[in-house]
């Protein structure tokens, strides 16, 4: 597999953590509960960040490329730049409902529910999607050139949240992510014993 899709692999499993914790996030809103507003905005300045600047443009790159090499396979997929501009406005509705409930501006429950909710799934529709029709039909169209090509014409900055060296305004929700995927394995082990 190429090294590119590799890592844009590893992204989309890093988008998922983020996805969960999110999910999470909204149960605690949805039982009437206070979220992590301070995590939620930090999780939109992260998606506003690294994912719109860096793992965007490079899938782009390849979607350009299996347009010219495999127009059909393509098709398959749809637009992938269309995409992700729909993407971004659901962002930008779900940083708006942030915005008004720490505003205390009259803001319905259910709108916010809402807002969050599409967002988290339609990420991951599309991450599926993209990972469905996009990556494979490009690992098999795409040609060595092709490949360097995007290499070279890559942003090769770091993942300011997933890297070795986490950005200090991405600490806080990076320990967030590690709390509740212990808490999540911590959850299935007890299952595993009660079931045994
Ligand atoms: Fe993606």
């Amino acid at each position: 597999m190429p090294k590119i899709i590799e890592i844009l692999l590893e992204e989309h499993q890093n988008i998922e953590k983020l996805l969960l914790v999110l999910e999470h996030e909204l149960e605690i809103f949805d039982s009437g509960g206070r979220p992590d507003y301070e995590i939620l905005q930090t999780m939109i300045q992260y998606f506003q960040d690294y994912p719109q600047s860096c793992h965007h443009p490079k899938e782009e790159m390849i979607f350009e490329k299996l347009k010219a090499r495999d127009p059909a396979g393509a098709k398959r997929f749809g637009d992938v730049e269309a995409e992700h501009e729909v993407e971004s406005r659901r962002l930008q509705s779900f940083a708006r409902a942030v915005d008004s409930v720490l505003a205390d501006q009259e803001f319905l429950r259910e709108s916010f529910h809402l807002a969050v909710q599409e967002f988290v799934k339609h990420q991951r529709e599309h991450l599926q999607k993209e990972e469905r029709l996009l990556f494979p039909a490009a690992a098999k169209a795409l040609r060595s050139e092709d490949w360097a090509e995007i290499d070279a014409r890559l942003d090769d900055r770091k993942d300011p949240l997933f890297d070795s060296v986490v950005e200090e305004k991405f600490h806080n929700l990076q320990k967030t992510i590690l709390r509740w995927e212990q808490e999540t394995e911590e959850t299935r082990a007890a299952l595993l014993r009660a079931g045994s």
